[in-house]
């Protein structure tokens, strides 16, 4: 059965009925531009085809019911009197996504509905920017206000930042709200522009799921964003988007060495996000991957948010023929990677990358092809 079919069946069953809308919303990888999006820099995510759907129909009074099929749970809220977040984590990705637009002035009416999906929860996805963006989608369908990819982007973002404690950047919620079908979308994290360009022929993108998740990312994570912040305001420019290598080159030794590190991370990565841009438009990708690889090791060794499991999952991708490169991809210290392959012979890839994975650390990797699809829509009727 679809996630699609999955919902549909479970509101039959709930509410007698049909519902008057399915809508969905991606979760992503991001190909090169990792840690960059908080630093007003340069991201190149791509929407895969795992996401969250919700089966609704609009209700007359102003109340939620949400129905959660993968938690087997339950809610309902007033739109008027929203609960505070409880540490039933799902219902507050609703409830967030509501107060962020309400506080933005958008009218809002209730629905009720089934929420399902199949981005795995914890492994890198973004399956909590799928959640608040379908959210989003939903409102959307029943109340009358105008549907602007940024706009519901940033929403979605106020509400995982204030309403769930979670300093993220934007190109989580970006790619779900903006993603597009085969093309990977290279996204200013200032402007919040975006350009699009098609994997380079004959290859596809791997997700590799190392399988491994690990706590304390959130306190990892703010600490990099403060120390990038901290090299921003050394060299008295908003971002770290504002330093070029060159001035970078001349002014490096005034940094501490971890603070220089940092900086040489976001620096580098910018570029060469910017340069990943334009191989894939020349179809080259034996420079993407070497942008690919070269990304890694600068996450590993200069912004230390790689582990064990994700080196070593990616070492074996890299040292397989049918690979152009591969990289963690997402926050880090577990999760997932991404590699660029041939198309041909896939199959085999895979198997050889899950046995030397297994190999040399013991853990059972997901190993997917993922195509890329489009970012937040309704998709029935
Ligand atoms: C997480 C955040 C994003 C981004 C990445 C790292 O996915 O939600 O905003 O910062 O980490 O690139």
């Amino acid at each position: 059965m679809t996630q699609r079919e999955r919902v549909q069946t479970r509101f039959r069953a709930e509410f007698g009925d049909e519902p008057a809308c399915i809508v969905r919303a991606p979760g992503r990888v991001n190909l090169i531009g990792e840690h960059t999006d908080y630093n007003d820099g340069f991201v190149f995510p791509m929407a895969i085809d795992r996401a969250t759907y919700i089966a609704l129909r609009p209700r007359a009074d102003n109340k939620v019911l949400a129905i959660s099929l993968d938690m087997d749970d339950r809610r309902e809220f007033a739109l008027d009197a929203l609960p505070s977040p409880t540490e039933t984590k799902w219902i507050d990705y609703l409830v967030g996504v509501a107060w962020s637009l309400q506080e933005r002035g958008y009218d809002l009416r209730g629905w009720e509905g089934v929420v399902g999906g199949d981005v795995p929860i914890g492994s890198g996805l973004s399956s909590s920017a799928a959640l608040e963006l379908t959210t989003a989608r939903a409102f959307y369908e029943v109340s009358a206000f105008e549907w602007d990819a940024r706009s519901m982007a940033l929403a979605c973002q106020a509400a995982e930042n204030a309403w769930l404690g979670v300093q993220c950047g934007i190109m989580d919620q970006m790619i779900s709200a903006a993603g597009l079908r085969d093309r990977a979308l290279l996204i200013d994290c200032r402007s919040l522009e975006t350009a699009s360009a098609p994997l380079p022929p004959d290859t596809v993108m791997v997700i590799l799921d190392t399988n491994t998740r690990r706590g304390l990312v959130d306190s990892a994570y703010n600490e990099r964003r403060a120390q990038c912040e901290a090299a921003a305001r050394h060299f008295g420019v908003k971002a770290l988007r504002d330093v070029d290598g060159d001035l970078f080159a001349r002014r490096k030794q005034e940094l501490a060495p971890v603070m220089r590190a940092r900086a040489r991370h976001v620096i580098t990565e910018n570029e060469r996000t910017l340069r990943a841009r334009a191989a894939m438009l020349a179809g080259d990708a034996a420079t993407l991957g070497q942008l690919m690889i070269a990304s890694h090791i600068s996450l590993r060794d200069d912004f230390e948010v790689s582990s064990p499991a994700l080196d070593a999952i990616v070492a074996c991708a890299n040292a397989d023929a049918a690979c152009y490169g591969a990289r963690m991809t997402g926050a880090g210290f577990g999760g997932c990677a991404v590699a660029l392959a041939g198309a041909d012979g896939v199959e085999s890839f895979l198997a050889r990358v899950g046995a030397c994975y297994r190999d040399a650390t013991g853990n059972e990797p997901i190993l997917t092809v993922t195509g890329a699809s489009r970012g937040a829509e309704k998709i029935y009727p």
